[in-house]
Order: C-alpha cells, then sequence, then structure tokens
C-alpha cells in the first residue's frame, strides 16, 4: 500500500516541521533574537502542502473508503475530518499573528506563540491519532481495490502528466527549514 507509506512519510516531515517550530519558539524564550525567515517558512511549508494537499486527499479517499466499508470508524472519522476544519483557520490566525509579532505590536510575540504551542500540540495528536487507530482500521476494512484507488490519489500530488509538482514546492521549504531550524538540543556538528 503505498498510499500508507505515503502518509506516513508526510507525517513524518509534518512533525519534524512542528519540531522546529517548537525549538524556535523556545529558543526565542531563552533569549535568542527571532528567525522571521523561518517562522514564515514553516507556515508556508503548511499551507502549502499539509494543509493543499495531504489533509483534502485523507479527506477525500482514505475517509471516504473507510466510511463506504464500514460504520465502525464514523466517530473516529468524524474526530480526524474536524481536526482537519479547525487546523486550517489556525494557520491563518498565525500568519496574521506572526505578522504583528513581526512588526512589534505590543502582546504579540506572546500571542503567536500561545498559538503555535497550542497548534504543535494539536497536530501531533491528529497525526498519531491517524497512525495508531484510523490507518491500521483501514488495513484491516479495505480491499485491494480500495487501495489501488487510494494509492493512485496520493501519487497523483506528483504526477508530471499534469504539471502537478507540490511535492518539489514542499521538498524546496522542507529542506530550507531544515537548513534554517537551529540544532536539536545537545547537538553539535563533529569538530565543534
Ligand atoms: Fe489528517
Ligand atoms: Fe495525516
Amino acid at each position: 500500500m503505498d498510499a500508507i507509506r505515503i502518509i506516513k512519510d508526510e507525517h513524518f516531515a509534518i512533525a519534524a516541521v512542528l519540531h522546529a517550530l517548537r525549538f524556535q519558539i523556545r529558543a526565542v524564550k531563552d533569549g535568542a533574537p527571532p528567525d522571521f525567515v523561518l517562522l514564515h517558512a514553516i507556515l508556508d511549508y503548511i499551507v502549502s502542502y499539509p494543509d493543499r494537499w495531504h489533509h483534502p486527499k485523507e479527506d477525500k479517499f482514505l475517509f471516504a473508503a473507510v466510511r463506504r466499508r464500514s460504520a465502525e470508524a464514523d466517530a473516529l472519522i468524524g474526530k480526524l475530518e474536524r481536526e482537519h476544519a479547525l487546523g486550517y483557520p489556525m494557520i491563518e490566525t498565525l500568519k496574521r499573528q506572526l505578522v504583528c509579532y513581526e512588526a512589534g505590536d505590543p502582546g504579540a510575540r506572546e500571542a503567536f506563540f500561545a498559538t503555535a504551542e497550542s497548534y504543535a500540540t494539536f497536530e501531533y495528536a491528529h497525526l498519531q491519532t491517524e497512525e495508531e487507530q484510523l490507518l491500521p482500521l483501514a488495513e484491516r476494512l479495505l480491499t485491494a481495490e480500495d487501495w489501488a484507488a487510494i494509492d493512485a490519489a496520493f501519487q497523483e500530488n506528483d504526477n508530471p502528466l499534469f504539471g502537478i509538482k507540490p511535492k518539489d514546492e514542499a521538498e524546496r521549504l522542507y529542506q530550507r527549514i531544515l537548513a534554517l531550524a537551529p540544532a536539536p538540543i545537545g547537538y553539535a556538528p563533529a569538530g565543534r
């Protein structure tokens, strides 16, 4: 099932970006100057890949297929769909708050940090629920025919025949974030 591998790979990248966001907040709270280029790149990444491609594909293909096979996951899928819907306006709020923070508005830094922390916590929990509850259920319930359609939908994101290469853009932003993000605590490049 290519779709499962693609979804897990995308979750890994999203989690790494959320980690970079949290790490940057902690660094600034500890006295480092804010890296607005990094913060904008993080929000751009979330808008350009997870929000535009990952979550909609889950809704339209994976969740829909599980729902067609069984009512067993209805409550779980309802919760995951609500989380997708709740995530989009949080990113819009973060984009506005980042503009105010960068402009130096009073209280804007704290407001941005608070929303960013709750977004990261919320999104980590969402990815975990999908991997621990929804994907195992989908593996049990869906047929090879179901998976063929879901695999095709997730692979289509990169289909050059249609001129769609959203993953190139996401990958570019992702590599930029990894390059800009400070090294994790306790990590020092060799030779230092
Ligand atoms: Fe999701
Ligand atoms: Fe997901």
